[in-house]
């Protein structure tokens, strides 16, 4: 693949030669060389790619817009979004965690070392962390759980403990908790033997709240855990923050595909989730 497909040239990791002053946008699309991919289960991949200097600006929460190649004869018009994983700064590589389910993703698993993948960010406002806080609490399901690794990495590498609850189907599907476990406590809960059952959540969120560990409360990849986490957030005056995956389009605002209500302050109200979020205030976030 070489630039000239492309109305603007993309960066090319390797290649470009780094601009010597800040473009004002924070984003850009990039040619990242594939370092690694491999199957985690049989649904999840992991990706690691070379990144250019601005996506590797990339902070916990945000996303990129991934060209995956097409698996079939047809063509694949819109870009899929796929939230960080992990980054690594020090080696230059940013990793992606995801789930094979449709065509795009099943393309993109097409790619083998040394492709490239092009990349449209980072882009959308990830999730903030208070310094005020000295616990956080992390819940995962799913696909959520590869957006709450950055605010983990983050929160340990400024002396913040971290909780993470990780929610899964079976043993298989607790994914990175290699990642967590490095960031702090892991707690797997799972559908095989009914621990992921939101009331056993409740018990596990209550009693990190009486021992003072949940200073916050950050969500991804479960409406069930999200009004969970919502409602005892509540009740005990914890702020917090959830990743919303709302399907997408454009990515970056024009197109209004992505909007969904908020309730602030009583009324309701429309965002969209690419450029608004998507990480949003839990209490003014609604379920879906
Ligand atoms: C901000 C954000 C971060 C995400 N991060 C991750 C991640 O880290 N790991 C992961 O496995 N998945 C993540 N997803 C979901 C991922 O984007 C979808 O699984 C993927 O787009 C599906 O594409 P597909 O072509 O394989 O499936 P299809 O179902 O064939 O997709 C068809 C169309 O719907 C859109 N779409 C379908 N499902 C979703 C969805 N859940 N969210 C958004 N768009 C969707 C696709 O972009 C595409 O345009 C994220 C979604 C968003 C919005
Ligand atoms: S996806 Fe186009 S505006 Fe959000």
């Amino acid at each position: 693949m070489t630039s000239t497909r492309f109305a603007s040239d993309p960066f090319v990791v390797g290649k470009s030669k780094p601009h010597p002053e800040p473009r004002p946008i924070a984003a850009e699309e990039s040619l990242c060389p594939v370092v690694s991919h491999e199957w985690v289960n049989a649904e999840y991949r992991h990706l690691v790619v070379q990144a250019s200097p601005k996506a590797l600006a990339v902070t916990p929460g945000q996303f990129f817009n991934l060209l995956c190649p097409s698996p079939d004869e047809g063509e694949l018009f819109f870009r899929r979004p796929q939230s960080i994983y992990r980054i690594d700064r020090e080696a230059g590589r940013l990793e992606f965690l995801y789930k094979c389910v449709g065509r795009g993703t099943h393309g993109l698993a097409q790619l083998e070392k040394g492709d490239e993948l092009n990349m449209v960010g980072p882009l959308g406002i990830g999730f903030h962390l208070d310094p005020g806080w000295r616990h956080i609490v992390v819940l995962g399901r799913g696909v959520g759980i590869a957006t709450l690794g950055p605010i983990s990495q983050l929160a340990r590498e400024n002396g913040v403990g971290v909780t993470a609850i990780l929610s899964a189907r079976n043993p298989d599907f607790v994914m990175a908790d290699a990642l967590f476990r490095e960031a702090g406590d892991v707690v797997s809960v799972l559908d095989t033997d009914g621990s992921s059952a939101v009331e056993n959540v409740e018990l596990i969120l209550r009693q990190l709240i009486a021992e003072h560990r949940a200073d916050a409360f950050f969500t991804c990849g479960s409406n069930r855990l999200f009004m969970l986490m919502k409602r005892l957030g509540k009740q005990h005056g914890i702020p917090g923050q959830v990743a919303m995956e709302q399907v997408m389009a454009c990515g970056l605002g024009p197109c209004y595909v992505c909007v969904r209500t908020f309730e602030v302050n009583g009324k309701k109200e429309l965002r969209r989730v690419c450029i608004e979020g998507p990480v949003f205030d839990m209490q003014e976030a609604i379920g879906w």
